[in-house]
Protein backbone atom coordinates (compact mmCIF):
# COMPACT_ATOMS: atom_id res chain seq x y z
CA UNK A 1 0.00 0.00 0.00
CA UNK A 2 1.06 3.65 -0.70
CA UNK A 3 -0.09 6.11 2.43
CA UNK A 4 1.52 8.81 0.98
CA UNK A 5 0.05 8.39 -2.61
CA UNK A 6 -3.52 7.28 -1.88
CA UNK A 7 -5.36 9.66 0.04
CA UNK A 8 -9.15 8.65 1.01
CA UNK A 9 -12.43 10.77 0.99
CA UNK A 10 -10.80 13.56 -0.70
CA UNK A 11 -13.35 16.96 -2.13
CA UNK A 12 -13.08 17.38 -5.85
CA UNK A 13 -15.26 20.66 -6.07
CA UNK A 14 -12.00 22.35 -6.79
CA UNK A 15 -10.80 19.70 -9.22
CA UNK A 16 -13.21 19.83 -11.70
CA UNK A 17 -14.49 23.22 -13.32
CA UNK A 18 -17.88 22.71 -12.99
CA UNK A 19 -17.76 22.93 -9.20
CA UNK A 20 -20.27 20.62 -7.90
CA UNK A 21 -18.87 19.22 -4.10
CA UNK A 22 -19.06 15.92 -5.07
CA UNK A 23 -15.78 13.43 -2.98
CA UNK A 24 -13.93 10.77 -4.57
CA UNK A 25 -13.48 7.35 -2.39
CA UNK A 26 -9.56 7.40 -3.26
CA UNK A 27 -7.77 9.97 -4.48
CA UNK A 28 -4.48 10.47 -6.25
CA UNK A 29 -1.80 13.26 -7.23
CA UNK A 30 0.87 11.40 -9.95
CA UNK A 31 3.65 13.70 -10.31
CA UNK A 32 6.10 11.29 -12.38
CA UNK A 33 5.58 8.47 -14.84
CA UNK A 34 7.64 6.25 -12.11
CA UNK A 35 5.15 7.02 -9.59
CA UNK A 36 2.41 6.37 -12.07
CA UNK A 37 4.58 2.63 -13.32
CA UNK A 38 4.97 2.16 -9.53
CA UNK A 39 1.08 2.74 -8.57
CA UNK A 40 -0.02 0.50 -11.75
CA UNK A 41 2.40 -2.50 -11.04
CA UNK A 42 1.33 -2.93 -7.56
CA UNK A 43 -0.56 -6.44 -7.23
CA UNK A 44 -1.53 -5.00 -3.56
CA UNK A 45 -4.21 -2.46 -4.62
CA UNK A 46 -7.68 -3.66 -4.98
CA UNK A 47 -9.68 -4.00 -8.37
CA UNK A 48 -11.80 -0.39 -8.48
CA UNK A 49 -13.32 1.85 -10.81
CA UNK A 50 -10.78 4.38 -11.45
CA UNK A 51 -10.54 7.58 -13.40
CA UNK A 52 -7.86 9.73 -14.72
CA UNK A 53 -7.99 13.50 -14.56
CA UNK A 54 -5.82 16.59 -15.54
CA UNK A 55 -7.33 19.74 -14.59
CA UNK A 56 -11.06 18.75 -14.94
CA UNK A 57 -12.59 20.95 -17.65
CA UNK A 58 -14.46 18.36 -19.13
CA UNK A 59 -15.96 16.45 -16.51
CA UNK A 60 -19.56 16.27 -14.85
CA UNK A 61 -19.74 14.35 -12.24
CA UNK A 62 -23.27 12.87 -11.05
CA UNK A 63 -22.18 11.62 -7.91
CA UNK A 64 -19.63 10.75 -5.65
CA UNK A 65 -16.86 9.06 -7.21
CA UNK A 66 -16.80 5.39 -5.68
CA UNK A 67 -13.20 4.14 -6.63
CA UNK A 68 -9.56 5.71 -7.65
CA UNK A 69 -8.95 9.04 -8.95
CA UNK A 70 -5.89 9.00 -10.47
CA UNK A 71 -4.68 13.41 -10.79
CA UNK A 72 -1.81 13.66 -13.56
CA UNK A 73 0.49 16.30 -12.54
CA UNK A 74 3.33 16.14 -14.48
CA UNK A 75 5.15 19.01 -15.06
CA UNK A 76 7.72 20.17 -17.26
CA UNK A 77 8.70 21.98 -20.61
CA UNK A 78 11.77 20.91 -22.61
CA UNK A 79 13.42 21.87 -25.61
CA UNK A 80 14.67 18.58 -27.02
CA UNK A 81 15.47 19.24 -31.01
CA UNK A 82 15.70 22.46 -32.72
CA UNK A 83 16.70 23.85 -36.18
CA UNK A 84 16.39 26.64 -38.00
CA UNK A 85 12.16 25.75 -38.67
CA UNK A 86 11.37 23.88 -36.44
CA UNK A 87 11.60 23.32 -32.52
CA UNK A 88 10.33 20.47 -30.78
CA UNK A 89 9.31 20.61 -26.99
CA UNK A 90 8.56 17.87 -24.73
CA UNK A 91 5.68 19.04 -22.60
CA UNK A 92 4.40 17.10 -19.16
CA UNK A 93 0.81 15.52 -19.41
CA UNK A 94 -0.02 17.52 -16.00
CA UNK A 95 0.80 21.30 -17.55
CA UNK A 96 -1.90 23.88 -17.84
CA UNK A 97 -2.37 23.92 -21.38
CA UNK A 98 -2.87 27.55 -22.31
CA UNK A 99 0.25 28.13 -19.86
CA UNK A 100 2.19 26.08 -22.88
CA UNK A 101 0.32 28.33 -24.87
CA UNK A 102 1.68 31.63 -23.45
CA UNK A 103 5.18 29.59 -22.68
CA UNK A 104 5.16 29.59 -26.58
CA UNK A 105 3.72 32.50 -27.47
CA UNK A 106 6.39 34.74 -25.13
CA UNK A 107 8.89 32.85 -27.40
CA UNK A 108 7.62 32.80 -30.77
CA UNK A 109 7.71 29.18 -30.90
CA UNK A 110 4.28 28.88 -33.48
CA UNK A 111 1.53 26.55 -33.96
CA UNK A 112 -0.70 26.55 -30.75
CA UNK A 113 -1.78 30.27 -30.86
CA UNK A 114 -5.17 29.71 -31.67
CA UNK A 115 -5.46 27.46 -28.93
CA UNK A 116 -5.34 30.19 -26.57
CA UNK A 117 -7.34 29.92 -23.27
CA UNK A 118 -8.76 26.25 -23.92
CA UNK A 119 -8.83 25.01 -20.37
CA UNK A 120 -7.60 21.87 -19.70
CA UNK A 121 -4.21 20.14 -19.12
CA UNK A 122 -1.35 19.03 -21.78
CA UNK A 123 -2.17 15.55 -21.46
CA UNK A 124 -6.03 15.39 -22.05
CA UNK A 125 -5.32 17.88 -25.10
CA UNK A 126 -4.52 14.66 -27.21
CA UNK A 127 -7.22 12.28 -26.05
CA UNK A 128 -9.74 14.29 -27.75
CA UNK A 129 -7.80 16.55 -29.84
CA UNK A 130 -8.54 19.87 -28.79
CA UNK A 131 -9.44 22.42 -31.72
CA UNK A 132 -10.21 25.97 -32.15
CA UNK A 133 -10.23 28.91 -35.09
CA UNK A 134 -9.27 26.84 -37.49
CA UNK A 135 -6.52 24.57 -35.52
CA UNK A 136 -6.60 21.36 -34.00
CA UNK A 137 -3.74 19.67 -31.57
CA UNK A 138 -3.61 16.91 -33.96
CA UNK A 139 -1.67 19.36 -36.37
CA UNK A 140 1.58 20.02 -33.78
CA UNK A 141 1.65 16.73 -32.35
CA UNK A 142 5.07 14.85 -33.07
CA UNK A 143 4.76 12.09 -30.87
CA UNK A 144 3.19 10.78 -26.74
CA UNK A 145 4.16 8.41 -24.47
CA UNK A 146 1.51 6.54 -22.39
CA UNK A 147 1.60 4.28 -19.68
CA UNK A 148 -0.78 0.58 -20.55
CA UNK A 149 -2.90 0.41 -17.61
CA UNK A 150 -2.76 -3.28 -17.52
CA UNK A 151 0.89 -3.75 -17.43
CA UNK A 152 2.51 -0.69 -17.18
CA UNK A 153 4.43 -0.42 -19.98
CA UNK A 154 5.36 2.68 -21.10
CA UNK A 155 4.62 3.32 -24.98
CA UNK A 156 5.36 5.61 -27.56
CA UNK A 157 2.46 6.95 -30.13
CA UNK A 158 2.99 8.43 -33.27
CA UNK A 159 0.72 11.26 -34.75
CA UNK A 160 -0.69 7.78 -37.34
CA UNK A 161 -1.05 5.78 -33.91
CA UNK A 162 -2.99 8.72 -32.44
CA UNK A 163 -5.83 8.08 -35.50
CA UNK A 164 -6.91 11.48 -34.62
CA UNK A 165 -10.62 12.53 -35.29
CA UNK A 166 -12.75 16.10 -34.62
CA UNK A 167 -12.57 15.63 -30.76
CA UNK A 168 -11.39 12.30 -31.30
CA UNK A 169 -8.45 9.89 -30.76
CA UNK A 170 -8.08 6.37 -30.50
CA UNK A 171 -7.73 6.77 -26.78
CA UNK A 172 -11.88 7.29 -26.82
CA UNK A 173 -12.12 4.55 -29.04
CA UNK A 174 -9.82 1.45 -29.18
CA UNK A 175 -7.52 2.24 -26.49
CA UNK A 176 -10.33 3.76 -24.52
CA UNK A 177 -8.99 3.42 -20.70
CA UNK A 178 -5.80 1.58 -21.45
CA UNK A 179 -3.52 3.92 -21.44
CA UNK A 180 -2.66 6.95 -19.58
CA UNK A 181 -0.56 10.02 -21.66
CA UNK A 182 2.57 10.77 -19.45
CA UNK A 183 3.79 13.46 -22.21
CA UNK A 184 3.73 15.06 -25.43
CA UNK A 185 6.21 15.96 -27.82
CA UNK A 186 5.10 18.63 -30.10
CA UNK A 187 6.68 20.19 -33.45
CA UNK A 188 6.38 24.05 -33.77
CA UNK A 189 7.25 26.91 -36.07
CA UNK A 190 10.01 29.19 -36.38
CA UNK A 191 8.21 30.50 -39.43
CA UNK A 192 5.11 30.75 -38.34
CA UNK A 193 1.73 29.63 -40.78
CA UNK A 194 -0.56 32.38 -39.51
CA UNK A 195 -4.21 31.04 -39.23
CA UNK A 196 -7.05 34.09 -39.05
CA UNK A 197 -9.59 32.84 -40.98
CA UNK A 198 -12.08 31.45 -38.83
CA UNK A 199 -14.84 33.45 -37.04
CA UNK A 200 -14.23 36.47 -35.70
CA UNK A 201 -10.28 36.56 -35.86
CA UNK A 202 -9.85 39.37 -38.27
CA UNK A 203 -12.36 41.58 -36.96
CA UNK A 204 -11.03 40.77 -33.70
CA UNK A 205 -7.62 42.09 -34.98
CA UNK A 206 -9.11 45.00 -36.78
CA UNK A 207 -10.73 46.16 -33.76
CA UNK A 208 -7.49 46.22 -31.49
CA UNK A 209 -6.25 48.20 -34.12
CA UNK A 210 -3.51 45.54 -35.02
CA UNK A 211 -0.88 46.58 -37.64
CA UNK A 212 1.77 43.71 -37.51
CA UNK A 213 0.35 40.37 -37.56
CA UNK A 214 2.00 38.18 -34.74
CA UNK A 215 1.29 35.12 -33.15
CA UNK A 216 1.27 37.46 -29.79
CA UNK A 217 -1.30 39.39 -31.59
CA UNK A 218 -3.71 36.45 -32.61
CA UNK A 219 -3.31 34.86 -28.99
CA UNK A 220 -4.29 38.06 -27.81
CA UNK A 221 -7.24 38.15 -30.36
CA UNK A 222 -8.19 34.50 -29.48
CA UNK A 223 -7.96 35.65 -25.88
CA UNK A 224 -10.27 38.23 -26.08
CA UNK A 225 -13.03 36.53 -28.52
CA UNK A 226 -12.97 33.59 -25.63
CA UNK A 227 -13.60 35.85 -22.45
CA UNK A 228 -16.37 37.61 -24.20
CA UNK A 229 -18.02 34.31 -25.22
CA UNK A 230 -17.07 31.40 -22.47
CA UNK A 231 -17.03 31.98 -18.98
CA UNK A 232 -14.52 32.15 -16.25
CA UNK A 233 -14.82 28.56 -14.87
CA UNK A 234 -13.34 30.38 -11.66
CA UNK A 235 -16.23 32.62 -11.41
CA UNK A 236 -18.82 30.09 -13.23
CA UNK A 237 -18.54 26.59 -13.18
CA UNK A 238 -18.75 25.33 -16.56
CA UNK A 239 -16.90 22.54 -18.56
CA UNK A 240 -17.20 24.71 -22.01
CA UNK A 241 -18.91 22.76 -24.99
CA UNK A 242 -21.41 20.66 -23.30
CA UNK A 243 -22.07 18.63 -26.72
CA UNK A 244 -20.16 17.65 -29.71
CA UNK A 245 -21.35 19.82 -32.93
CA UNK A 246 -23.40 16.92 -34.77
CA UNK A 247 -22.61 15.65 -38.51
CA UNK A 248 -25.12 15.54 -40.37
CA UNK A 249 -25.46 13.77 -44.07
CA UNK A 250 -26.16 15.49 -47.35
CA UNK A 251 -29.81 14.99 -47.48
CA UNK A 252 -30.07 16.28 -43.60
CA UNK A 253 -28.05 19.40 -44.51
CA UNK A 254 -30.25 20.00 -47.53
CA UNK A 255 -33.74 19.83 -45.68
CA UNK A 256 -31.75 22.26 -42.85
CA UNK A 257 -31.01 24.52 -45.49
CA UNK A 258 -34.15 24.80 -47.35
CA UNK A 259 -35.85 25.50 -43.62
CA UNK A 260 -33.61 28.16 -42.63
CA UNK A 261 -32.33 29.75 -46.13
CA UNK A 262 -30.83 32.28 -44.19
CA UNK A 263 -28.26 30.34 -42.23
CA UNK A 264 -25.34 32.00 -40.51
CA UNK A 265 -22.16 31.68 -41.62
CA UNK A 266 -20.57 28.34 -39.70
CA UNK A 267 -23.57 26.69 -38.67
CA UNK A 268 -23.69 24.14 -41.68
CA UNK A 269 -19.85 23.19 -42.39
CA UNK A 270 -19.09 20.96 -44.72
CA UNK A 271 -16.50 17.74 -44.09
CA UNK A 272 -16.46 16.47 -47.11
CA UNK A 273 -18.74 15.52 -49.64
CA UNK A 274 -21.42 14.04 -47.69
CA UNK A 275 -20.84 15.01 -44.13
CA UNK A 276 -21.91 18.27 -42.52
CA UNK A 277 -20.91 19.79 -38.69
CA UNK A 278 -24.14 21.64 -37.39
CA UNK A 279 -23.39 24.27 -34.91
CA UNK A 280 -24.96 22.82 -31.66
CA UNK A 281 -24.90 26.07 -30.19
CA UNK A 282 -27.64 27.26 -33.27
CA UNK A 283 -29.69 24.43 -32.52
CA UNK A 284 -30.20 24.70 -29.18
CA UNK A 285 -30.88 28.88 -29.53
CA UNK A 286 -33.24 28.14 -32.19
CA UNK A 287 -35.05 25.63 -29.70
CA UNK A 288 -35.28 28.60 -27.14
CA UNK A 289 -32.49 27.60 -24.76
CA UNK A 290 -29.87 30.51 -24.53
CA UNK A 291 -29.87 32.39 -21.33
CA UNK A 292 -32.60 29.88 -19.79
CA UNK A 293 -31.74 29.41 -15.88
CA UNK A 294 -33.78 26.63 -14.14
CA UNK A 295 -32.76 27.24 -9.86
CA UNK A 296 -28.96 27.14 -9.86
CA UNK A 297 -28.38 25.68 -13.45
CA UNK A 298 -28.98 27.01 -16.85
CA UNK A 299 -27.62 27.51 -20.57
CA UNK A 300 -25.00 30.35 -20.84
CA UNK A 301 -26.94 33.75 -21.88
CA UNK A 302 -23.26 34.70 -24.60
CA UNK A 303 -23.19 30.99 -25.66
CA UNK A 304 -26.08 28.37 -26.00
CA UNK A 305 -23.40 25.37 -25.74
CA UNK A 306 -22.20 26.30 -22.52
CA UNK A 307 -24.11 25.16 -19.44
CA UNK A 308 -23.05 27.05 -16.13
CA UNK A 309 -23.64 25.95 -12.24
CA UNK A 310 -24.60 29.15 -10.73
CA UNK A 311 -23.42 28.08 -7.27
CA UNK A 312 -25.01 25.33 -5.91
CA UNK A 313 -26.23 22.88 -8.61
CA UNK A 314 -25.81 19.47 -8.73
CA UNK A 315 -24.71 17.22 -10.95
CA UNK A 316 -28.01 15.42 -11.92
CA UNK A 317 -29.57 18.81 -12.51
CA UNK A 318 -27.07 19.40 -14.85
CA UNK A 319 -27.56 15.84 -16.48
CA UNK A 320 -31.25 16.41 -16.24
CA UNK A 321 -31.23 19.76 -17.99
CA UNK A 322 -28.70 18.60 -20.72
CA UNK A 323 -31.20 15.80 -21.55
CA UNK A 324 -34.17 18.09 -21.77
CA UNK A 325 -32.23 20.26 -24.50
CA UNK A 326 -31.49 16.81 -26.15
CA UNK A 327 -34.96 15.85 -26.46
CA UNK A 328 -35.92 19.63 -27.64
CA UNK A 329 -33.21 19.40 -30.12
CA UNK A 330 -34.39 16.24 -31.37
CA UNK A 331 -37.84 16.39 -32.19
CA UNK A 332 -37.65 20.20 -33.65
CA UNK A 333 -34.83 18.97 -36.05
CA UNK A 334 -34.45 15.43 -35.72
CA UNK A 335 -30.80 16.01 -34.82
CA UNK A 336 -29.20 13.86 -31.87
CA UNK A 337 -26.97 15.56 -29.58
CA UNK A 338 -23.72 14.19 -28.19
CA UNK A 339 -22.28 14.92 -25.08
CA UNK A 340 -18.37 16.30 -24.93
CA UNK A 341 -18.36 16.48 -21.40
CA UNK A 342 -17.86 13.28 -20.27
CA UNK A 343 -20.52 11.95 -17.35
CA UNK A 344 -18.96 10.25 -13.98
CA UNK A 345 -19.20 7.78 -12.25
CA UNK A 346 -19.56 5.60 -15.55
CA UNK A 347 -19.58 1.60 -15.35
CA UNK A 348 -17.03 1.23 -17.54
CA UNK A 349 -14.28 3.17 -15.83
CA UNK A 350 -13.69 0.02 -13.90
CA UNK A 351 -10.61 -1.95 -14.19
CA UNK A 352 -11.86 -5.18 -15.27
CA UNK A 353 -8.06 -6.79 -16.92
CA UNK A 354 -6.97 -10.24 -14.97
CA UNK A 355 -4.10 -7.64 -13.53
CA UNK A 356 -6.29 -6.00 -11.60
CA UNK A 357 -8.96 -8.70 -10.37
CA UNK A 358 -5.88 -10.39 -8.69
CA UNK A 359 -5.48 -7.22 -6.29
CA UNK A 360 -6.10 -8.27 -2.74
CA UNK A 361 -9.00 -5.55 -1.47
CA UNK A 362 -6.86 -4.13 0.92
CA UNK A 363 -7.41 -0.69 0.38
N1 LIG B 1 -23.87 30.20 -32.50
C1 LIG B 1 -25.19 30.36 -32.21
N2 LIG B 1 -25.53 30.65 -30.90
C2 LIG B 1 -24.62 30.76 -29.91
C3 LIG B 1 -23.26 30.57 -30.21
C4 LIG B 1 -22.90 30.27 -31.52
O1 LIG B 1 -26.07 30.30 -33.07
O2 LIG B 1 -25.02 30.98 -28.76
C5 LIG B 1 -23.51 29.87 -33.88
C6 LIG B 1 -22.93 31.06 -34.60
O3 LIG B 1 -23.45 31.08 -35.91
C7 LIG B 1 -21.44 30.77 -34.65
C8 LIG B 1 -21.42 29.26 -34.69
O4 LIG B 1 -22.53 28.88 -33.90
O5 LIG B 1 -20.85 31.33 -35.76
C9 LIG B 1 -20.16 28.65 -34.15
O6 LIG B 1 -19.92 29.14 -32.83
P1 LIG B 1 -18.44 29.18 -32.22
O7 LIG B 1 -17.50 29.85 -33.16
O8 LIG B 1 -18.52 29.70 -30.84
O9 LIG B 1 -18.02 27.67 -32.23
P2 LIG B 1 -18.71 26.34 -31.68
O10 LIG B 1 -18.84 25.43 -32.85
O11 LIG B 1 -19.92 26.61 -30.86
C10 LIG B 1 -16.40 25.20 -31.30
C11 LIG B 1 -15.77 24.40 -30.19
C12 LIG B 1 -15.26 25.33 -29.09
C13 LIG B 1 -14.24 26.29 -29.72
C14 LIG B 1 -14.96 27.08 -30.84
C15 LIG B 1 -14.04 28.01 -31.57
C16 LIG B 1 -16.93 22.27 -30.27
C17 LIG B 1 -17.92 21.37 -29.59
N3 LIG B 1 -16.73 23.46 -29.67
O12 LIG B 1 -17.56 25.80 -30.71
O13 LIG B 1 -14.58 24.54 -28.13
O14 LIG B 1 -13.73 27.17 -28.76
O15 LIG B 1 -15.48 26.15 -31.82
O16 LIG B 1 -13.23 27.32 -32.47
O17 LIG B 1 -16.36 21.89 -31.29
C18 LIG B 1 -14.90 23.35 -26.09
O18 LIG B 1 -14.68 22.31 -26.74
O19 LIG B 1 -15.13 23.31 -24.85
C19 LIG B 1 -14.92 24.62 -26.79
C20 LIG B 1 -15.26 25.74 -26.18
Amino acid sequence: MHPNLIEENIPLAHLHTFHIPVTARYYSAIASQEVLIELLRDKTLPSLPYIVIGNGSNLLFVDDFPGWVQHITIGGIEKIFEDHQHIHLRVGAGVEWHQLVMWCVERDYAGIENLSLIPGTVGAAPVQNIGAYGVSFSEVLEELEAVEIHTGKVRKFTKQDCRFGYRDSIFKNDLRNQYIITNVTLRLHKKPKLQITYGAIQETLAKMEVQTLSIKAISDAIIHIRQQKLPDTDKLGNAGSFFKNPVINQQAAAKLQEAYPSLPANVLTPLHDTAFKVSAAWLIEQCGWKGYRRGDVGVYADHALVLVNYGQATGQELLTLSTDIQASVLQRFQIALIPEVVILPLPQTTLKSPDYDTRTPTL
